[in-house]
């Protein structure tokens, strides 16, 4: 017996990230006394490094779509009823400045600080209690919620998981809601990294040894989604914007379909080349069209030693389809150390898509990232932790 006091709240929230802390600001500012628990010994600290320090904190083009969940439709609601408009609207009464930068992405013109600074802002107007370095040893339900730390014992009638995935342990992540919805009896649909540079196999690794730092513009598909965006060649596979995208669809084995040249036909382009550009070889063709890295090694190998002039059309043909239609099994991805989010999550089959309730277990609320709902690149994630914190709190 520690002789310390039960203190009592409305409801208790585990995570101090940007779900967690919508979800206490909501309730707060409603009347309700809430908690929020954090292991760390400062809130929000992805929403600190997010979007390269200026946090890209929504994206105006939000639809479900951009979305992956096993239950496509679940975002739909919360999505809705708090929008990028919304947030601008709290953005505009503290004053923060913003740009598009690109694609509809949303950022600070300053530092991601003053998202943070304006979360808790938000929370102190809503008397929101804040316990920072806390470690969380048991929680018990038996009727209400009770969370033991090794600093106290909490209780409430309503307990919101809010403590994201496992995507970049040294911030936080520790899948504590992943485990507590085990123990809740909410099924886990499998967590995947996401939005994650991809390896690929020594020998690709061997060809594309020169190519790091190479960046173009390209159509990634795996199965039937394809991105159009950057890609960037690395010392170990490959990244930028259109890898990420299609890393949070992508699973072990399956091949990706690289176009380098998106919108352009290759076979076409080739053809005009040669009466066009007889003289030329197949590395000043290529550099046309593609970074002169990737022009030196693809031209040889796809269009030979010889001048323009001279290209039979089933070389072309052949040029062209390499350069449409890249094939390229990754071996591997950077895994959760480098994951800008975590796919899969708790089953949105067990949740209200109204007020992220878990059906079965009254008074269980499940917010962010923790949820199999996960966004592309962009901006999407962070509307994801508001419109889905937003729902909780109006609902607690
Ligand atoms: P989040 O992970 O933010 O918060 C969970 C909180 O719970 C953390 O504070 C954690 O410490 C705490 N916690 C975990 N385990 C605990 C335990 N056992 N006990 C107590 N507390 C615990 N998205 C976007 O839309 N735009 C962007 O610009 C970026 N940029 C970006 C950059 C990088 C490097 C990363 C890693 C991620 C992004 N993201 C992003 C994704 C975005 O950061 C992410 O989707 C949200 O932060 C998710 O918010 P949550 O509150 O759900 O989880």
């Amino acid at each position: 017996m520690t002789g310390k006091r039960t203190e009592a709240f409305d409801a208790i929230v585990l995570g101090a990230g940007a779900a967690g802390l919508m979800t206490a600001l909501t309730a707060g500012q409603r009347g309700k006394r809430i908690l929020v628990l954090e292991h760390n010994d400062e809130p929000g600290r992805k929403i600190l490094i997010s979007g390269g320090g200026r946090c890209n904190f929504t994206n105006i083009h939000v639809e479900a779509r951009r979305f992956i969940s096993s239950n496509p439709h679940f975002a739909r609601s919360a999505l809705a009823r708090f929008t990028p408009a919304s947030f601008l609207d709290m953005i505009a009464k503290h004053h923060i400045a913003w740009h598009e930068k690109t694609l509809g992405q949303l950022f600070c013109d300053g530092s991601a600080r003053a998202i943070l600074a304006m979360l808790l802002d938000e929370c102190a107007a809503g008397d929101v209690t804040l316990r920072l370095s806390e470690t969380i040893q048991d929680v018990r339900h038996n009727g209400r919620f009770t969370v033991k730390t090794d600093n106290g014992t909490f209780e409430a009638p309503a307990l919101v998981l809010a403590c994201g995935g496992l995507s970049i342990p040294k911030l936080g992540a520790t899948g504590l809601a992943h485990r507590l919805a085990g123990q809740f009896g909410l099924p886990v649909v499998p967590l995947h990294p996401g939005l994650v540079p991809l390896r690929v196999q020594p020998d690709a690794l061997e060809w594309m040894r020169d190519l790091a730092g190479v960046s173009l513009p390209v159509r990634v598909a795996c199965g039937k989604v394809a991105f159009e965006e950057a890609m960037l060649f690395t010392h170990r596979g490959l990244s930028g914007p259109a890898i990420l995208q299609i890393s949070s669809y992508w699973r072990s084995g399956q091949p990706l379909l690289v176009d380098l040249l998106p919108g352009q036909d290759a076979f076409s382009s080739l053809r005009t080349a040669r009466s066009s550009r007889s003289r030329a070889h197949g590395i000043a063709v290529l550099s046309d069209w593609l970074p002169r890295r990737l022009a030196e090694l693809l031209g040889p190998k796809l269009l030979g030693e010889k001048a323009a002039g001279e290209w039979p059309d089933k070389l072309l043909r052949g040029a062209g389809a390499a350069l449409k239609t890249w094939t390229i099994t990754p071996e591997g991805s950077e895994g959760y150390v480098k994951a800008e989010v975590t796919t899969g999550g708790i089953d949105t089959h067990a949740l209200s898509s109204r007020s992220m309730e878990a059906t079965g277990v009254p008074g269980l609320y499940a917010v962010g990232e923790a949820v199999d709902v996960t966004g592309w690149l962009g901006g999407y994630n962070f509307q994801w932790a508001w419109a889905s914190g937003h729902a909780a709190g109006e609902a607690i």
